[in-house]
């Protein structure tokens, strides 16, 4: 059984909001919509009865669209906030990256509309978990969105953009430009030849990939100060890009389309970042998690929730969902232990992430392939050839 979802739409321009309200006729099955004209008024309606979800402009006289949502995060932590928000919003969009789940930009259509609310309100499991929210809210370093990250959101959101305007906007950070060089010129791109400029590593390796890199990096470099000791960084950079390189590899053997080959890459890069945020910001507790790893044989994660009564993936799951990343990709990262909780069964980067993460994870962390999962999605028979595609590319690496 089903419950139907209760959406809110606020937006200060009747025109809009009518609009709305004919294009969603479709969906009166399935929501219970209502559609108000101020922030105001919204936070009244609020306080009388739950949304699951609130869909707010961004600019809107007397409280705009970022104040709204920071108010709403405060009141009804459990509604799941869009913003809806034009190109040249980038200023607004700062001041509530904290509080927003998805950005909406304008105009939306209606089924891409229908598609991004149905499936953040399945992340259920990690946007409104209460564990997670205790957590995050005692943390003072949760890391922001790169702006760097937003720079390159926006060259890419021009389909004429080149690959020169992409290098441009990365050499303006020197720092991130040698990070970038020296991940792309290791084993794990296997380029024939040595990649010397930010714009050349945009042509080989396409634009998708250049951005997560950008975003891992610079959740990484956040935290490279970190010391704990049993804690290696190295050894969790060196796990995330396997599995990144991995899931990419499971995606193409699928002929799987563009944006879910590099899905893989990005969730897989990013899969285990949860685990830098508690180490850093808890390295005592953490301490504490790796001792039990090491004395009692615990899996990271089940020390976790031994300590923090949560884990790196649900924290994982919750950061980059505040961050707006693509749903398929916090689904891939706050999934990627127990697929089924998606509701989707087929091909994505939930399904690349989670083989490639248990088929290359060994010790205390192992976990097995969920081949139940597998047979609903129809990819049981496809999974001896992703072994052995995965040993083949990992005595390459090792060569
Ligand atoms: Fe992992």
């Amino acid at each position: 059984m089903t419950t139907r979802k209760r959406i809110l739409f606020v937006d200060d321009e009747e025109m809009v909001l009518q609009g709305l309200r004919r294009m969603l006729r479709p969906l009166r099955e399935e929501w219970d919509m209502e559609f108000v004209e101020s922030g105001v008024k919204a936070l009244e309606l609020m306080a009388q009865q739950p949304f699951d979800v609130i869909i707010a402009d961004m600019r809107m006289p007397g409280m705009n669209g970022a104040e709204l949502l920071n108010e709403v995060m405060r009141r009804h932590p459990q509604t799941v906030r869009f913003i809806l928000s034009g190109q040249a919003e980038k200023d607004l969009i700062m001041k509530c990256i904290g509080a927003t789940h998805q950005y909406l930009a304008k105009p939306c259509e209606p089924d891409a509309l229908k598609a991004t609310v149905a499936r953040t309100t399945s992340l259920d499991f990690n946007l409104t978990n209460e564990r997670v929210r205790a957590l995050v809210s005692r943390i003072d370093r949760l890391p922001s969105l790169p702006s760097l990250y937003l720079e390159l959101n926006k060259v890419l959101a021009d389909d004429q953009v080149s690959t020169d305007q992409i290098g441009n906007v990365i050499g303006k950070d020197i720092a991130m430009t040698g990070q970038v060089l020296k991940i792309v010129n290791s084993a794990f791109f296997g380029l024939r030849r040595e990649i010397t400029t930010p714009d050349e590593a945009a042509s080989y390796l396409g634009a998708d990939i250049l951005k997560a890199l950008v975003l891992v990096l610079s959740v990484f470099s956040q935290f490279d100060k970190t010391r704990v000791s049993g804690f290696s960084i190295e050894e969790l950079w060196h796990h995330s890009m396997e599995v990144a390189a991995g899931a990419r590899l499971l995606a193409r053997c699928e002929k799987a389309d563009n944006i879910v080959v590099n899905e893989s890459f990005t969730a897989g890069i990013l899969h285990q970042a949860g685990q830098l945020v508690l180490v850093s910001n808890f390295p005592d507790e953490y301490a504490a998690v790796l001792l039990r790893r090491k004395n009692e044989g615990l899996s990271d994660i089940a020390a976790e929730r031994v300590i923090f009564g949560t884990t790196h993936i649900e924290v994982g799951g919750y950061l980059f969902g505040l961050w707006g990343l693509p749903v398929p990709i916090v689904e891939a990262i706050g999934l990627h232990h127990q697929p089924m909780l998606s509701p989707e069964r087929r091909l994505g980067a939930l399904t690349t992430v989670h083989v490639a993460n248990a088929l290359l994870t060994s010790g205390v962390n192992a976990t097995a392939v969920d081949e139940a999962y597998l047979q609903e999605a129809g990819l049981l028979d496809r999974l001896p050839e992703w072994k052995s595609q995965l040993e083949s590319s990992q005595s390459k690496i090792a060569a």
